[in-house]
């Protein structure tokens, strides 16, 4: 009798045909920043997170960095003020995200940045893109997209990340970044980003919302699979270094799919909605936060995913070290 339980009798076993596992080094951690300089505010539907001004965000990293994570994604909060229809404050030399990423990368030269691509933190409407007449403008945007991805790179920003979903932006932002000397900033595309409630959280974090209306214009419906084979050849033909699925736990079957088709690394992003419910739970006693962190990791990295963006970074590497 072929007897599976064999293979799970003590946990030196268990360990020893482990399949999968789970390291610092796999983990990408968001960090929301302020246009202060000695802000730390908590984000109401996200417990243990927060917006950084400057000051505290060199805190905050320095204190990532002793727990061995090394590599971040920063979110803008812009002012309300600076917020217009045209977004324009996106590609202004006095937006303080270039700044901060310019500050990071000069005192902790050995971590990995990533950035956001996307103009829904500097829109008035809230829109990833251009709005005209009702329509979110495709081409017109991805020229935007295109330029905020170089001024990142003059930054010193080390992965772009378009989170915008508009066709072509990461041939666009590719094409440009070559011809402007930055052949070796690596784009992270947001490739099959859904059109999900799970971003809810993010939305309170950065005033974000679309004012009217929603994204499903641009991103996908979460009734599709093979779509996402689609919007995943299109950007690997186009240079995308990374394909990235999000939301990550409604979507594994995505994640493996993609794992499965296209030999570049697979990322996933664990977003707000995710990390929120498991507080919410875990507050209230119902679950056991800190093996259910673990558990939901492990799944994202069995399904496929080598880098996994998640708010669980820090806590997962205090838990682990
Ligand atoms: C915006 C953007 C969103 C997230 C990352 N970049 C929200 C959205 O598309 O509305 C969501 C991340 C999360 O929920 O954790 N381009």
């Amino acid at each position: 009798m072929l007897r599976p339980r064999r293979n799970r009798k003590n946990s030196a076993i268990r360990e020893m045909v482990a399949e999968t596992n789970l390291s610092v080094s796999n983990l990408i951690f968001p960090l929301f920043l302020e246009d202060e300089n000695s802000a730390k505010i908590e984000i109401n539907s996200m417990p243990g997170i927060f917006r950084y001004g400057e000051s505290e965000l060199f805190a905050e990293v320095e204190s990532c960095l002793e727990l061995g994570i090394n590599s971040f994604v920063l979110f803008p909060s812009v002012k309300e003020e600076y917020k217009t229809d045209d977004a324009a404050y996106a590609v202004s030399d006095e937006n303080y995200y270039l700044k901060r990423i310019l500050a990071l990368k000069e005192k902790f030269p050995s971590i990995t940045l990533m950035s956001d691509v996307a103009l829904d933190p500097y829109s008035s409407h809230g829109q990833d893109g251009l709005v005209k007449n009702g329509k979110i403008l495709n081409d017109e945007t991805v020229e935007i997209l295109s330029e905020m991805s170089v001024l990142q790179a003059q930054a010193g920003i080390d992965i772009i990340g378009p989170s915008d979903m508009m066709d072509g932006r990461v041939g666009a932002i590719r094409l440009n970044l070559d011809v402007n000397g930055y052949e070796d900033v690596s784009i992270m595309s947001y490739t099959a980003k859904y059109a999900s409630a799970f971003y809810g959280p993010f939305r309170d974090a950065l005033d974000s919302a679309p004012k009217g209306g929603d994204k499903k214009t641009y991103q996908m419906n979460p009734s599709n699979k093979r779509e996402a084979l689609l919007e995943a050849q299109l950007d690997f033909e186009e240079g995308a270094d990374f394909l990235m699925v999000k939301p990550a736990l409604s979507y594994l079957d995505i994640i493996s799919d993609l794992s499965m088709n296209f030999d570049i690394p697979i990322a996933a992003y664990n977003v707000s909605g995710e990390y929120a419910m498991v507080k919410a739970a875990a507050e209230k006693g119902w679950i056991n936060s800190d093996a259910i962190m673990h558990e939901i990791l492990l799944s994202i990295r069995r399904a496929g995913a080598t880098s996994i963006l998640t708010y669980f970074a820090k806590e997962f590497a205090i838990k682990n070290s």
